[in-house]
């Protein structure tokens, strides 16, 4: 996989440093770890997902750790009144999943509203924060700024709280994650050393994997989201891709370069193309060069059709099996149920006296 390397990338911060580390020991002992991660269903994920963490969960897996994969239903509510159209985002994260190579007998795929026990355990994690702990975190911060509602709803507030939940309900010890969610997993770190100082060891204290994945642009050079309408997703088809690179922002110098900075439309685009061919985005951009924006985008629809065109198909493959993809959805749910019932005990005993 290409790593690309900015200044402000700093390889040397104590996170990167344990990530390294944990690498090095997933290598030799993949059965250690446990891993959660999981999306929001608010759209249909795209190639910034695919890159940026799908295709590590795949990794994942194929190294022998076992991997629990959330639909987090719950957590759209956090920055909207209603879930909309969230059964059709639910169905497609599960069939993304299935499609890239997740192995439902091997990983486990579970939403929150189906694992009541989970979402129980928010009540004690919430007795072991302060309120002042919850006003500080910078990305909760960050997201009620940007939030689409007028008022911060409790839900929002306390959302770090539940990804504990989410985290420690199954032992997780692992999640692989971006820069962002780092004071999201500090929060699941708090909670499972207060539990376990207070109550007795019963949660592990998960690390973060940290993704050295680039941050992929969408079409208009800023990054590529779901809610930005700037993005591709997994399950477009060829034809709808090549609209969508053509109508892609690019700027009035012919020459093609590879400079993120000062340049994100075309940057973007070199390196998607360099992502799907597993190439050196300098190199690429050089070998474009003069042959401008027709070139690069002909270059970029190429590399993501070829290399997507075995995912989509089996993506279309699964959706002729819709009872199928939702059977995977409730084995999933159900594997995860006895888990979190599991957990609730154990913390009940500990508490001591709670029902
Ligand atoms: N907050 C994550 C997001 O918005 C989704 C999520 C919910 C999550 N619970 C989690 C991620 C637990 C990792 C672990 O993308």
């Amino acid at each position: 996989m290409t790593t690309t390397v900015t200044a402000s990338d700093n390889l040397t911060t104590p996170a990167r440093l344990r990530s390294a580390e944990l690498e090095q020991q997933l290598a030799r002992t993949p059965e250690r770890f446990r891993v959660l991660t999981g999306d929001r269903p608010t759209g249909a994920l795209h190639l910034g997902h695919y890159f940026g963490t799908l295709h590590n969960r795949v990794r994942l897996q194929d190294l022998g750790v076992e991997v629990f994969v959330l639909v987090a239903d719950y957590q759209v509510l956090t920055d909207r009144d209603i879930a909309e159209r969230l059964p059709e985002y639910v169905d497609g994260l599960v069939l993304d999943h299935l499609a890239i190579g997740i192995d439902p007998t091997r990983t486990t795929i579970f939403n929150h509203s189906a694992v009541p026990a989970l979402n129980q355990l928010m009540l004690p994690f919430l007795s072991l924060v302060s309120v002042a702990e919850l006003g500080r975190n910078p990305t909760v911060k960050d997201e009620i700024a940007h939030s689409r509602q007028s008022s911060v709803s409790g839900l929002m507030y306390t959302y770090p709280v539940h990804q504990a939940a989410d985290i420690l309900f199954c032992k997780g010890n692992l999640v692989p994650v971006g820069q962002d969610q780092l004071p999201h997993l500090e929060v699941t770190r708090t909670v499972a050393r207060r539990f376990n100082e207070r109550y007795g060891a019963v949660f592990p204290e998960p690390d973060a994997l940290l993704s050295d994945a680039p941050l992929l642009l969408g079409t208009d050079g800023t990054k590529m989201s779901k809610s930005r309408a700037n993005s591709i997703a997994l399950s477009a088809d060829a034809d709808e891709t090549a609209r969508l690179i053509k109508g892609a922002k690019t700027d009035s110098e012919r020459h093609i370069t590879y400079d993120p900075e000062g340049r994100p439309g075309v940057s973007g685009l070199v390196l998607l193309a360099a992502l799907c061919l597993d190439r050196d985005p300098h190199g690429l951009a050089e070998e474009i060069g003069n042959g401008g924006a027709a070139v690069l985008k002909r270059t970029v629809t190429e590399a993501v059709n070829t290399r997507m065109a075995p995912i989509r198909a089996r993506r279309a493959e699964y959706a002729k099996d819709m009872a199928y993809v939702r059977s995977v959805l409730s084995a999933g749910n159900e594997r995860a149920r006895e888990i979190a019932e599991r957990t609730l005990d154990e913390v009940r005993e500990a508490m001591g006296g709670l029902r």
